[in-house]
């Protein structure tokens, strides 16, 4: 396998604008393993399957016709890339992510992103089960008033509308949910690096994830 830098944390820490960057840098590939779960939240809608029916879940999970093609995700050939960022999908995306069988149906998905060359991987649980041998482990996180403003921000969202309030718990059912649940919690591992990004710019996040990498 070729070398994975795993970074996990909550909601909107700024994950994925971080493991882009630093894959940019580094030219390496960059898997978004939170699409995953999303695209198969969205996939069972469209079905009319419910997100609490776990072996119809896992069963489109294990088929998703997803291919990722130059900055669009495509789910059966439709250009998603807008749709599973809505939060009701993220929302989804998480009911669905606590069914052990819907995980194991998405295991190898992700592991196969790693065939190439390097990988950074973004999601919950990159460092603890899909790449637990990672050359470099980081668990990303920021208040979860940060990360309901900078949310709030992407949506182009007025930080003192009722839109807002629900932005803030949502952040916090989705925290629960993923700290809490049985099979692969969010959880800071003893071998990653706690990186705090509340008061710390996008660039120098990278700037700190490249350090450490470069010294792993
Ligand atoms: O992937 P994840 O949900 O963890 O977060 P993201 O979508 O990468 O980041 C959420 C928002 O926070 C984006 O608009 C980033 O530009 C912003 N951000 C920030 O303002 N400061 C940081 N240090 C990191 C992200
Ligand atoms: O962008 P944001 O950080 O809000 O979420 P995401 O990374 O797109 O993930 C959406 C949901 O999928 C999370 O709330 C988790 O419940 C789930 N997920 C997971 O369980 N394991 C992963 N490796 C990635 C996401």
């Amino acid at each position: 396998m070729t070398a994975v830098i795993a970074i996990d944390g909550p909601s909107a820490s700024g994950k994925g604008t971080v493991a882009a960057r630093v894959a940019a840098a580094l030219d390496m590939d960059y898997l978004d393993s939170g699409a995953l779960y999303r695209l198969t939240a969205l996939a069972a809608q469209q079905q009319s399957v419910a997100w609490d029916d776990e072996a119809a879940v896992a069963a489109i999970a294990a088929q998703l016709p997803v291919e990722f093609v130059a900055g669009q995700i495509l789910l059966q050939g439709e250009d998603v890339s807008v749709r599973i960022r809505q939060e009701e999908i993220g929302m989804g995306a998480s009911q669905v992510a606590k069914w052990p069988a819907v995980r194991a149906a998405l295991l190898q998905r992700q592991r196969d992103f790693a065939r190439n060359k390097g990988l950074v991987a973004d999601g919950r649980d990159m460092g603890s089960v899909v790449f637990p041998d990672a050359k470099l482990k980081v668990f990303l996180t920021a208040t979860a008033e940060e990360r309901a403003r900078r949310r709030a921000l992407q949506l182009h969202i007025d930080l003192d509308s009722e839109a807002y309030a629900a932005i803030v718990a949502d952040i916090k059912q989705r925290d629960l949910n993923d700290t809490q649940r049985a099979v692969a919690p969010l959880k800071q591992l003893p071998d990653a690096h706690l990186l705090d990004t509340t008061e710390l710019s996008i660039e120098n996040a990278v700037k700190k994830v490249l350090d450490w990498y470069r010294q792993s």
